[in-house]
Parts: structure tokens; C-alpha cells; sequence
């Protein structure tokens, strides 16, 4: 007999575990450097056409998936009787894994700044860029290299945190957490978004985002703007097929796609709306930056130069903090359930063994960051055979490879082999009504799977970055 599989407590809990997975680092750092680049209001509006055009339709089939066939996401194309798209769980479980290795590390910084802020802004506001490296262990004073402690140590408190609330289970922890995590989320955002708009000179920033400079729109921009919709609705890692194997068949899941996808665009737009401006008014155009080094450098900038910048400097972090918390717990607890569905492993010592696991291979991404010399080999059709730092040849192999490769696979499934009809019927299954599924057996049998070709051929020829 198999256990009875967990299901989540309330429909809110749900759509808040949801959005928790998607919203996350992604958004909030992310998505402001790729709009100011993609020229504001262009990029902007192409992501607003994405969204309800690829995401909607990709996270509706993922979760039709998992709720039709029950199962963790390695097994459940077998489940759906076609045991030859067994790959596509494999290659999202595995792209799990990796991702979840870095990113956790990422939450580490991210608490620590947390900290840095309610502790020690003034030493955090004297040398941003000294400081954000000296947290990966190279001073670049003395220009000497050493074991990055602090950021291990505070990836270790935050890799500890995430196993504690996915030990506790679906309902008690994940849902839980979401409950305050997600509004006390959206608050935050909104006292920041004030702050960041009233700040004197940020009027220049927001004309930025409001511009509609068409020559911006570029093929380039298009792609940047589709991974980043991928990546940050958590899609071709099979999160959603995880939480959709917990819903009840009571539940409508166009409805909750289309709640859960509204909630994470308009995260990222205020993510956009606060830095985006904040920067401008602060240190000008050219401050700017992106990735790592914008959310953890730049901003000390905007931060000094706000009344009471440390204690807005210090929800900031917290708020990072519960958007990482979040999307990293949907992701070990899709590695997770599959571990002890299929080889009958008890959750208590699975988490413990998977989070230890995770955390050693994050280590060699934090010490490849700025401490040791620690390399990967990757490849492409546009630079050939390179070795990257290690941790940025993690990124690529997920972000480049295998996101595009699952979530193809996974398209292909549904418009193809499944077909789009055994979605539909899941849909509807208790009666709900769903009106578009003509355009959605459209947009998943043609639409999305060529979008999502594009990207990855374009990607391996030219060796853009997906995320
Ligand atoms: N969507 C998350 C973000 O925007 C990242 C994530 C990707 C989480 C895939 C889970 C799975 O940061």
C-alpha cells in the first residue's frame, strides 16, 4: 500500500506556495538589471506579452502533470502511461539539484547582509564592493585570497533553516511559512516602493520605465525577457508538477496559474519600480549594475543615501531573504519527495542527507566566486570549448541546458503524446470550467515549444546567458 499522499491544507495555502516557489531572487534582482538593459518600458511590455502567452500555458500543463498523475516528477510521465518521457523527470530533478546548490549559497549572502544591515551599515556603506568580497574571502586592499567563512557559515544557518521547515512537511511547514512569508512579502515591497519613489531625482527613473523606445526591441531582448519569464516562474524544473501532484481535484488550476503568475509578474515590477528609480536617484544612470553584485553592491549606495537607510537597508534583505527562502524549500522539497517516494527513504534523514549534500556542492560555487581559482568546462558553438569559474559554469549548464531541455520535453509531452485533450480533461475534472482550451491546445502544441527551441538553439550558437 502507498501512503497517502500529502495534499495541501487550504486553497490560499496552495496559491501561496506557489508563488512563494516563483517569486524569488529572480524577481527581485534580476528582473530590474534585465529591464533597465532590454531599454525600460520596451522590455517590460514584452514580458507582459510572455507571461499569458509561454508561462501560463507551460505552468498550466506542468501542473496538470502532477496532478493527474499523482507522483513525484521522475515518475509521474510513467504514471501517465509513457514511461519514454522518464528522461525529462530526470533532467528537471537533476537541474533541481544544481540549482538549488548555488542558490541556497546566494541566500547565505543574503542573510548575511541582513544582518550586515541591522549590525553594521556604516562598515557596509564605507567599501561596498570591498565588503561584498571580503564575504567571499578575497580582500582587495591587501589583494590576498582566504577561505570565504562568513558566507559558508551563513549559507550553512540558511540551508539549515529551509530543511527545518521541509521536515516539518507540506502542510505544517511549507504552508505555514508561506502563510506570513508571502504577505509580510508583499508589505514590505510596498514601503519600499514608496520610499524608492519619492526619493528626490527618481522621477528620471521611472520616465525610463514608463519609455516605449521601440529600436530597444531587439531579438536579443525577446530572449532575455522569455528565459527570465522561465526561470522566474519556476518553470522547466518541474516545481509546479511537484505542487500540483498536492491539489485536490476540486481545485481550479487556470485560475490558480493565472493568480500565481499575476502575483509573480507583479513582484518583479515592483522589484523594477523601486531599484530602478532608487538607482537613478541615487547614483545616476550608470549605477545601474546587475546580478550578484547589484543587489549586494549598488545598493549600499541607495541605502546611505536614504533617511533611516539601514533600517530600510535591513527590510530589504529580510525581503530577499523570504523570496529565497521560499523558492529554495520548493525546490528541495521536489528533490525530496522523489527521493522517498521512489526508494521508500523517511523524509526526517532524506532532507538532512540531500540539504548536507546540496550545501557541500554550493560550497565549491562560493569558494569559485572570488577566493580560489576553482573551474568548469563548458562549451559552445560561439566560443568553443572554455573554462568558466565554476560556480558561473553551473549557472549555464542549468540556465542554457537544461531549464530549456525539460521544459521542452514537458511541452512536447502535453501537445504531443499526453495531448493537450488528457490536459483539458484534468482541468476540468470536478466540473471546472475552463473556456480557453482552444487557444491553450494552440499555444502548447506550437507556440511554446518553438519559442522554447529558439532559445536554446540561439543560446548554444551564440552563447547568450538564459537568466
Ligand atoms: N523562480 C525563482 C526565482 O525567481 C527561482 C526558482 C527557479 C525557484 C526554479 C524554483 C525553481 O528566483
Amino acid at each position: 500500500m502507498e501512503d497517502k499522499r500529502a495534499q495541501w491544507g487550504s486553497k490560499l495555502g496552495f496559491v501561496l506556495a506557489a508563488a512563494g516557489s516563483a517569486v524569488g531572487l529572480g524577481n527581485i534582482w534580476k528582473f530590474p538589471g534585465k529591464a533597465f538593459e532590454g531599454g525600460g518600458g520596451a522590455f517590460l511590455l514584452l514580458y507582459l506579452i510572455i507571461v499569458p502567452l509561454v508561462g501560463m500555458p507551460a505552468m498550466l500543463s506542468e501542473l496538470s502533470i502532477g496532478r493527474a498523475s499523482q507522483s513525484n516528477v521522475v515518475d509521474a510521465f510513467g504514471k501517465l502511461g509513457h514511461r519514454g518521457y522518464t528522461w525529462v523527470g530526470w533532467v528537471s530533478w537533476l537541474s533541481a539539484f544544481i540549482i538549488t546548490s548555488y542558490y541556497s549559497h546566494v541566500g547565505g549572502w543574503v542573510l548575511r547582509y541582513a544582518v550586515a544591515y541591522a549590525t553594521q551599515s556604516q562598515t557596509v556603506y564605507a567599501d561596498p564592493l570591498g565588503y561584498f568580497y571580503r564575504m567571499l574571502g578575497y580582500d582587495p586592499v591587501a589583494e590576498s585570497t582566504s577561505f570565504p567563512l562568513v558566507a559558508i557559515v551563513f549559507a550553512a544557518v540558511f540551508i539549515a533553516v529551509c530543511a527545518l521547515i521541509i521536515i516539518r512537511g507540506v502542510e505544517g511547514g511549507i504552508e505555514r511559512f508561506n502563510k506570513i512569508g508571502m504577505p509580510a512579502l508583499f508589505v514590505l515591497l510596498l514601503i519600499l516602493l514608496v520610499r524608492a519613489v519619492t526619493l528626490p531625482g527618481s522621477a528620471e527613473g521611472l520616465r525610463y520605465l514608463f519609455s516605449l523606445d521601440l529600436s530597444k526591441l531587439s531579438f536579443q531582448t525577446l530572449l532575455t525577457a522569455l528565459s527570465q519569464a522561465f526561470y522566474s516562474l519556476s518553470l522547466g524544473m518541474s516545481i509546479m508538477v511537484t505542487y500540483g501532484s498536492y491539489l485536490p481535484s476540486s481545485e481550479d488550476m487556470p485560475k490558480n496559474t493565472l493568480l500565481v503568475c499575476v502575483m509573480d509578474t507583479l513582484v518583479a515590477m515592483i522589484a523594477g519600480f523601486i531599484i530602478i528609480p532608487a538607482v537613478f536617484a541615487t547614483l545616476g544612470p550608470e549605477g545601474v549594475g546587475k546580478g550578484g553584485g547589484f543587489a549586494f553592491v549598488s545598493l549600499a549606495g541607495v541605502f546611505q543615501q536614504m533617511p533611516g537607510g539601514a533600517v530600510f537597508g535591513l527590510l530589504f534583505y529580510l525581503l530577499l531573504l523570504f523570496a529565497a527562502l521560499t523558492s529554495t524549500i520548493s525546490l528541495i522539497e521536489g528533490i525530496v519527495v522523489f527521493l522517498t517516494e521512489r526508494y521508500h527513504w523517511k523524509r526526517t534523514p532524506t532532507t538532512v542527507c540531500v540539504c548536507a549534500i546540496l550545501f557541500l556542492i554550493g560550497c565549491l560555487y562560493t569558494c569559485s566566486q572570488a577566493a580560489y581559482p576553482i573551474h568548469g568546462v563548458w562549451f559552445d558553438f560561439a566560443n568553443g570549448l572554455s573554462f568558466p569559474a565554476f560556480g558561473d559554469a553551473m549557472e549555464f549548464l542549468t540556465d542554457r541546458v537544461m531549464i530549456p531541455i525539460a521544459a521542452l520535453g514537458s511541452c512536447i509531452f502535453v501537445g504531443w503524446t499526453w495531448k493537450p485533450s488528457a490536459a483539458i480533461d484534468e482541468i476540468q475534472r470536478d466540473g471546472i470550467r475552463f473556456r480557453l482550451t482552444k487557444t491553450f491546445s494552440f499555444l502548447i502544441r506550437f507556440l511554446v515549444p518553438a519559442v522554447i527551441l529558439v532559445i536554446f538553439a540561439v543560446s548554444m550558437f551564440t552563447g547568450t546567458t538564459l537568466s
